[in-house]
């Protein structure tokens, strides 16, 4: 099916000024002396994540890394089981750690992702998605920050894509199928 963009449903001052909340929970949490390791799940999380940093302040120990990583399963269900394609470049043990993502929808990509980087053994391990689709949670996962919460709709931009697409959008927008002509 071939789909449109329609309406925003979270729009670009809404989200900056959210991303600058959640930062300030993490200098909070996190205090500015202790290394934080920033874990950018690619593709979706990039352009959350490159905001999100530029509000940490200069001084604060950060450091960046990303893994890219797959959920098996079909076009519209994750099978939980997670195939990494790019692995970090840097050992994880003993550093405070947050693993960044833009959605969360059934929670088998987080979980899986999540123990498999447990047993690297960082000092501390946390999550902060941009959105959570907590309506189609198949297993529960433990979110320490959350941009939004968002209905069961399809949606694009900032970061997240259709096919591919539309990921560089400044909002976020729900989509709707072309009508067959
Ligand atoms: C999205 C998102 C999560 C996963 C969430 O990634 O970034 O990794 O799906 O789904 P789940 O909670 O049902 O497991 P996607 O596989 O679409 O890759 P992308 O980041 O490259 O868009």
């Amino acid at each position: 099916m071939e789909y449109k963009l329609d309406k925003i449903m979270i729009s670009r001052e809404k989200i900056a000024s959210r991303v600058r909340e959640i930062a300030a929970e993490i200098v909070k949490d996190n205090g500015m002396n202790d290394e934080l390791v920033i874990v950018g799940i690619l593709t979706g999380a990039a352009v959350f994540l490159t905001d999100l940093v530029r509000e940490l302040p200069e001084d604060m120990n950060v450091k960046i890394d990303f893994m890219s990583v797959a959920s098996y399963g079909n076009d519209t269900k994750s099978s939980g089981v997670v195939r990494i394609y790019h692995d970090l470049k840097n050992s994880i043990e003993g550093k405070n750690v947050i693993v960044v993502e833009d959605i969360v929808d059934s929670g088998l990509t987080l979980s899986h992702l999540l123990k498999l980087l447990e047993g690297r053994h960082p000092s501390s391990l946390k999550v902060c998605v941009l959105l959570d689709k907590y309506s189609r949670r198949e297993t529960e996962v433990k979110l320490d920050y959350c941009g939004f919460q968002v209905p069961d709709e399809f949606v694009v931009g900032y970061g997240l894509d259709y096919a591919g697409r539309w990921r560089h959008l400044k909002d976020i927008k729900t989509v709707v199928p072309v009508e067959a002509k």
